[in-house]
């Protein structure tokens, strides 16, 4: 039996990077996966992929913003798959800048996405969890909460995701419920490929430069955090809860 036989997973943000990358390794070790995002496209080829692989999955887009298209999509995972056991909020965005050329919009645009989008989900799945004591939910915080030039609004956000994290584990522990965060480093993907594009840097030359400064001496890749991520939404960890695990490279990515 395989370890997430007869579980399911709805994830956020799992058209690419890192949601799809731990869609993928759920399903490969037997769970059924939601893979919900704004881009309704690729979310649609990753899905394919798992399927053309065996596994089961569903394509649902979404804005994470928006908390009727998020009970809309958590209600259709269930009416397709029966429940819900697992969430990984996994959808972010990066609108970098100095304080002050910081506008309204990179402030809410990335305090939404991460911080109301991770509520938003975490309150549509908590009904099912709660209701069949059973539930996982893994939030994606990032080295970033610790401090980052540039990142007002997304280290603000990321440090945020963790106090969610230890609230929800609080709140929701009674109802067998664990709630825990991984907080990555650099992960080669798409957002970190466009934070080079931005500072007009060739992408192999600063993945060099961070892995220079990574403990471990590499960059990290989507499948690092996807296999921490497996761990901590498997019964393996069932009582872990409200812990923020680093997946950097070291203590700091
Ligand atoms: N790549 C890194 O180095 C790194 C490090 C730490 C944390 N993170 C976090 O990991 C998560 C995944 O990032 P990634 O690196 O895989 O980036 P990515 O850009 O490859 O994937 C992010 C996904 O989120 C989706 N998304 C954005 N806004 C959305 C919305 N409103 N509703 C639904 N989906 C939305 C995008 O379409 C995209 O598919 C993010 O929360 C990010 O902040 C990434």
């Amino acid at each position: 039996m395989a370890r997430f036989d007869g579980r399911v997973a709805f994830l956020t943000g799992a058209a690419r990077g890192i949601g799809a990358a731990t869609a993928r390794t759920l399903a490969a070790q037997g769970a059924a996966v939601a893979v919900t995002d704004l881009d309704a496209g690729p979310a649609e080829e990753t899905a394919a992929a798992i399927r053309a692989a065996g596994g089961k999955a569903l394509a649902i887009p979404l804005d994470v913003t928006n908390g009727e298209q998020v009970e809309a999509a958590v209600a259709r995972t269930v009416a397709e798959f029966g429940r819900l056991d697992i969430l990984v909020a996994c959808a972010g965005i990066i609108r970098d800048n100095l304080l002050f050329r910081m506008t309204d919009d990179d402030w809410d645009s990335v305090i939404d996405t991460h911080l109301k989008g991770s509520f938003l989900a975490a309150r549509a799945a908590q009904k099912h969890m709660v209701a069949q004591r059973y539930g996982k939910m893994v939030f994606t915080s990032s080295t970033s909460a610790l401090g980052n030039r540039g990142q007002t609004n997304y280290s603000t956000a990321k440090a945020g995701l963790q106090g969610m994290t230890r609230t929800l584990a609080i709140e929701l522990g009674p109802f067998n419920i664990n709630v825990n965060a991984i907080a990555p480093g650099f992960i080669e993907t798409r957002m970190t490929r466009a934070t080079a594009e931005r500072l007009g840097v060739d992408f192999e030359q600063f993945k060099a430069d961070a892995a220079s400064r990574i403990p471990l001496r590499r960059v990290g890749q989507p499948e690092d955090v996807a296999n921490v991520v497996a761990f901590l939404v498997s019964d393996e960890a069932s009582f872990v809860s409200g812990q923020i695990i680093y997946v950097a490279g070291g203590p700091r990515g």
